[in-house]
């Protein structure tokens, strides 16, 4: 059967961190999106409360900016006031893999051109909480979700790099991209596996460049040279964006391109 020549192509961003991410966002998103031709764009709003989850402040300017939905991680539970958006939000997502009735959701189905595209948000265990495995929650939400769905997008929220590589080759062919974030390092590892799933270990933060991921240096050394438990400051100067598009082809649901993108601000 000839290939379709029908693509959708979607741009993911890296974790926003920080006022100074947001605004940065706000502030390039849609060039960003327009040069990738973008249909669709998936946030991880993860840090961008000064580095410890997301606002409804935050949560709604993301969305202002261009955001179709908005993942997060482990930070999540940090800023309360948005517990409540999470249940009553459908594209404001956070890892599937926590246990029953914990608030919120790990997955939306969005019309995209009038197709429909899956987002999933996951999680890892290596240095990371000790939640439901990944693997066998991500096969599950695959296998129920409907037969017309055929693009599947993953948000892999996870620490360790053999973890998010095993995953991503565990549901090679069965999803169109598994990108990988949480460390905020962007990695030069952006492919196509053999089946046809686009993969990134990470995709790097939206944040400021002078840091220690995202954070203000000196802290992290005076933690480092005293062990002292000294809390993390978002640094404040120029910030890039961070991100990957992927293409798909809409009737395979196998992607076709995968380019990672850079975009720098400065204010
Ligand atoms: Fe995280």
């Amino acid at each position: 059967m000839p290939e379709s020549k029908e693509t959708i192509t979607a741009l993911f961003l890296g974790d926003v961190i920080g006022q100074a991410g947001v605004r940065a966002v706000f502030a390039l998103l849609k060039q960003v999106a327009k040069r990738v031709s973008a249909d669709l764009v998936i946030v991880n709003g993860e840090n961008a409360a000064e580095g410890f989850g997301v606002t409804i402040e935050a949560v709604s300017a993301l969305f202002d900016a261009g955001a179709t939905v908005i993942t997060t991680g482990n930070h999540i539970w940090q800023q309360r006031e948005v517990l409540s958006l999470l249940d009553s939000e459908p594209r404001l997502l956070r890892p599937a893999n926590y246990p029953p009735g914990t608030p919120g959701h790990g997955q939306v189905v969005v019309d995209v051109r009038g197709v429909k595209v899956a987002v999933l948000n996951l999680q890892g265990r290596r240095r990371m909480p000790t939640i439901d495995c990944p693997f066998r929650k991500a096969s599950d939400m695959i296998r129920a979700l409907d037969r017309d769905t055929r693009i599947i997008l993953i948000d892999f929220h996870a620490e360790a790099t053999d973890e998010k590589e095993a995953f991503a080759l565990h549901l090679d062919g069965s999803v169109s991209a598994v990108v990988g974030t949480h460390t905020h390092i962007t990695t030069a590892d952006a492919r196509i596996l053999p089946k046809g799933t686009a993969y990134q270990t990470d995709l790097g933060a939206c944040g400021p460049t002078e840091s220690v991921i995202g954070f203000v240096p000196q802290i992290s050394i005076q933690r480092a040279l005293t062990q002292l438990p000294l809390k993390n400051e978002v640094s404040a100067n120029n910030v890039v964006l961070h991100g990957t598009a992927v293409t798909i082809d809409v009737e395979t649901g196998k992607a076709t391109a995968v380019t990672p993108i850079t975009e720098a601000s400065f204010f």
